[in-house]
Parts: structure tokens; C-alpha cells; sequence
């Protein structure tokens, strides 16, 4: 019996139900723009979020420490005063400390149905864009492994939600000079504020979220604060691209700026 699951086989432009149409697909703007677009961008991340990742240094300078690098869980993480610095992975931990935790961001994004959309069409043309046929002559969806495995989606929702509040409490120690005295504010504290701002609000776009907080409910008028919530957390899954490619900007540009202070080339302007 047909579930309607079954992976389709006669997909795109060749599929023996489809109208006899030599060219490929009848679009006559650029529409391999975007998907070209969106490639070069997340490549650029790749790069260097990667470069940034693998270099173990360069990740802390007072007050400020890398969102790539918080928490740091190994015993050789950079000294940092009052920062999350958590030795649950001890000496035997030769790597940099950064691997232990982007998993967490790095399964949130990957898994995120924005990016699927994204990554798919950029990466794979599957689709390139609407209504231009994939160049692929099987098309299984997210039914077979790997892809099965974007349904941990929501499971990653969960990590990252201690992940933006650990990087909340890096923002708040950024209040602080480097000698450590509270009450200050440097160029680096608007760009943690600003970062994590960003972070919060892709987060909560998320649609796992919107779906934890509003669905499964019979009746909104019974449960009026998740009714409130969901409405809140629906405005913001409104802009939820936005929100994904700003949020990853701005956590690869708080990142430059320390590791700009840690290299010496350039010097945080203070406000007070
Ligand atoms: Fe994009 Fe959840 S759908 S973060």
C-alpha cells in the first residue's frame, strides 16, 4: 500500500508523467543567483570557522573570549578569569578546545531547516531553485541515512539553548576592563551584545521552538501564555533566514574582533 514516504524515481524534467518539454526548465531570470550566492557565503564560513576552529589560539583577550571557544572544556584552554572554563575533558585532550563544543552550533545550523534548504540547493542542486528540475534521477528526500539523521534537529534545539546562555554570560563578563573591574564597556562589549542578541533571536526563530511552545494544544484560548509565546516566537520565525545568516555573521565577526585583541592589531576603544 502507498504511504506517500516512498522515494520518488521519476523525479524532474524525465519523469514519464511530466509534459514533453525539451528545455531543461523555462526560468528566463537569473535564478542560479541565490543558490550561487548562498554557496559562496556558507563556504566562507566553512573556511573560516574551520581555520579558526583547528588554530587553538588567539581565542581570549581580557575581558573578551571567542564564542568558538566557549565553554572551554579542556585542561588546555587559555586562562581565562570568571569565564566558563570547565576541565571536564582533562590533559589527555591534545586538540584545540573549540572542537569540543561547535558540535553543538555546528548540529543546530546543520540540522536547521533553513540551512537544509540552503545547503541543498547551493551544494547538491536539489533542488537549484524553484521550478528548475534537480539534475539528480532519484530523489529519496530525508528518508534514508544520512539524512534521516536531520530529525535530531530538535534535540539539538535543547543544546543549544545552554550554548547562547553560556555566550549571554561571556556578554556579561565583557562589562568588565581587562583588568577585570566591572562597569565597563569597550567596542567588543556592542559587538557581544549585538552578537548575542543575534544568537538569541535565530535560536528562538527556530521551528522546533515555535513548535515546542505552541504545538500539540487543542485549544489556544485554554493556555494563553504559550498561545502569547507562540505568537511572539511565529514574528520571529517570520524572518528566520535573516536571522540565520546575520546571527552567523555576527558570531564569525565577534570571533575576527578577539581574535584581533588577542594578535595586538588592534586595541579595544573604550567608552568608560
Ligand atoms: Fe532553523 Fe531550527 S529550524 S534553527
Amino acid at each position: 500500500m502507498a504511504t506517500g514516504t516512498e522515494p520518488h524515481t521519476d523525479t524532474g524534467v524525465r519523469g514519464a508523467s511530466r509534459a514533453a518539454i525539451a528545455p531543461r526548465h523555462l526560468r528566463t531570470d537569473r535564478w542560479w543567483l541565490a543558490p550561487a550566492a548562498t554557496a559562496g557565503g556558507l563556504l566562507a564560513f566553512i573556511v573560516y570557522s574551520t581555520w579558526r576552529a583547528f588554530a587553538n589560539s588567539d581565542y581570549y583577550a581580557a575581558p573578551y573570549v571567542s564564542p568558538f571557544y566557549s565553554p572551554c572544556l579542556a585542561e588546555n584552554c587559555a586562562p581565562m578569569k570568571g569565564g566558563p572554563n570547565w576541565e571536564i575533558f582533562g590533559s589527555w585532550w591534545g586538540l584545540s578546545p573549540a572542537l569540543l563544543i561547535l558540535i553543538f552550533p555546528l548540529g543546530f545550523r546543520l540540522t536547521c531547516y533553513y540551512y537544509r534548504k540552503a545547503y541543498y540547493r547551493g551544494f547538491w542542486a536539489s533542488p537549484p531553485a524553484c521550478a528548475v528540475a534537480e539534475p539528480h534521477a532519484k530523489y529519496t528526500g530525508e528518508t534514508r541515512f544520512p539524512l534521516i539523521l536531520q530529525n535530531m534537529h530538535r534535540y539539538f534545539f535543547y543544546a543549544a539553548l545552554p550554548v547562547a546562555g553560556i555566550l549571554t554570560y561571556d556578554t556579561v563578563l565583557a562589562f568588565r576592563d581587562e583588568t577585570y573591574a566591572w562597569g565597563h564597556m569597550g567596542l567588543g562589549t556592542l559587538v557581544f551584545l549585538v552578537n548575542i542578541g543575534l544568537i538569541w533571536a535565530y535560536t528562538l526563530s527556530c521551528h522546533s521552538c515555535r513548535h515546542i511552545i505552541g504545538g500539540r494544544l487543542r485549544h489556544f484560548s485554554k493556555h494563553p501564555v504559550r498561545y502569547r509565546l507562540w505568537g511572539l516566537v511565529g514574528k520571529l520565525n517570520d524572518r528566520h533566514m535573516l536571522l540565520a545568516w546575520s546571527s552567523l555573521i555576527s558570531v564569525a565577526l565577534a570571533d575576527f574582533y578577539v581574535y584581533l585583541l588577542a594578535t595586538g592589531a588592534f586595541e579595544d576603544p573604550r567608552f568608560f
